[in-house]
């Protein structure tokens, strides 16, 4: 694709440890200053750097506050949040500054899942205990309470981009699949659609939970809901750690009531390798604990690492902003013999119209027009005739409530 401005000048920066495939997708698509920097930076040397950097890579570590934004959006065009979540930016002042954000919530998803099944087979023969015993070099060799996954009924809670990728693998396994999801979803398989979550959680050997966190599911799992759950049943949550009440479920472990469970994720988790890891479910038997490391595999990172870097290029090459937080989603088709004009605004009534007269103003000829707002911004993607756009830019940059626009093409 070819911009009008120069690829090869326009500075892009990945910070945290980007996988290299990031920089590869990038040079490929011919953007080719972009440097890697193995840490994130620390607010003063992070402004410093997004001056001359129209596009930064980032991780969870690096914060893109009100401050960074204020002080970089002259220069900055868009964040990639190189990760699952973007909460390390702020996005309505990214929304305000017209900084688009991108990240990428779904490459993970299949190591999720090979984790889920893998602890389910792990709890089922109580390996956690077995394991420990063994490093101290106790011989607990017996079949008791070990059970094949063949032929048991999984429970999926929240049957979105994880729940119905292990609801296919654990078909694999030969168990019987039960779901339940707030939302209407078609069963992959042979899954089934448990209608309640009483009746799923009644009939199920082992539940997986997989729902968002949200308020609805805040505590979603207390002693209610774990006492529908059929004895010696196992439970699994490698969501969010706010949808469990970890002492209901510990409570369930210790009188029995549960065999077994998995955790990855806690209300309270540590800020980073320093800090300590503290849980009511510590020391439990036949508990697996692991420190949210569910998507954290190499392959989600090369996944994530295509995903965000092809968001990237679609907006630099063709204004495509879908999967962006901060500006409105809109993806227009290429045509050939035009001109792209990318103007980003305050959502207030009239810039569409000015828009137009500062274009027809150039007797210039529309072939092609998008606009999508949501309560604070709207993004306009105008494909015009290809004759001297610069003076339409001229114009359409003194449009009331412009926060940036820019000829693409
Ligand atoms: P998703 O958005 O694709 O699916 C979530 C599903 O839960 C949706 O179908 C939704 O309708 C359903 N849901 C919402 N509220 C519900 C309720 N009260 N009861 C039943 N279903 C409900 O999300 P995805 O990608 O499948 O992720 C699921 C969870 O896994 C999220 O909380 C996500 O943050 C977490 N996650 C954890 C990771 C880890 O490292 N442990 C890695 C990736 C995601």
């Amino acid at each position: 694709m070819k911009t009008s401005f120069p690829k090869e000048k326009l500075k892009i920066l990945l910070l945290e440890n980007i996988h290299p495939i990031a920089k590869k997708k990038l040079e490929e698509a011919g953007y080719s200053d972009v440097e890697i920097l193995k840490t994130a930076l620390p607010e003063s040397e992070l402004i410093a750097a997004l001056q001359t950097t129209k596009i930064v890579g980032i991780r969870s570590k690096t914060k893109i506050t009100q401050n960074v934004i204020a002080q970089c959006k002259h220069n900055l065009l868009a964040v990639g949040c190189f990760c699952i979540g973007t909460n390390q930016v702020q996005l309505k002042e990214a929304a305000k500054a017209g900084v688009a954000v991108f990240n990428s919530p779904y490459s993970n998803t299949r190591s999720v899942a090979e984790l889920v099944l893998a602890e389910c087979v792990m709890l089922l023969r109580r390996i956690p205990e077995k394991n420990a015993a063994a490093h101290k070099g106790d011989w607990l060799k017996t079949t008791e309470g070990s059970y094949e996954l063949r032929g048991k009924t999984l429970g999926i809670v929240g049957y979105g981009h994880i729940g119905s990728q292990v609801s296919v693998l654990a078909e694999a396994f030969g168990m019987k699949v039960l779901y339940y999801d707030v939302v209407p979803k078609l069963p992959l398989g042979n899954a089934v659609n448990a209608e309640s979550l009483e009746k799923l959680l009644s009939q199920s050997d082992i539940v997986t939970l997989h729902v968002p966190e949200e308020n609805s599911t805040k505590n979603m799992v207390d002693a209610k809901f774990i006492s529908h759950m059929k004895k010696n049943a196992i439970f699994l949550n490698l969501s969010r750690g706010t949808v469990v009440d970890i002492d209901a479920l510990a409570k369930a472990l210790t009188n029995k009531h549960l065999a077994g469970a998995a955790v990855d994720v806690y209300p309270l988790e540590p800020k980073g390798k320093g800090e300590k890891f503290s849980s009511t479910l510590q020391g439990l038997n036949n508990v697996i604990l692991t420190p949210h490391i569910g998507g954290s595999t190499n392959e989600a990172q090369y996944n994530i690492g295509i995903d965000v870097a092809t968001k990237i290029i679609n907006y630099l090459d063709k204004g495509n902003t879908v999967g962006s937080h901060s500006i409105p989603a809109l993806n227009l088709p290429m045509q050939d013999g035009t001109h792209r004009i990318l103007h980003i605004h305050n959502n207030i009534p009239g810039v569409m119209s000015a828009i137009n007269n500062a274009i027809s103003s150039t007797n210039t000829n529309i072939l092609g027009q998008y606009l999508k707002t949501n309560e604070s911004i709207g993004y306009a993607v105008i494909d015009i005739a290809q004759i001297d756009s610069s003076k339409t830019l001229e114009q359409m940059k003194k449009i009331e409530g412009t926060i940036r626009t820019r000829i693409l093409f």
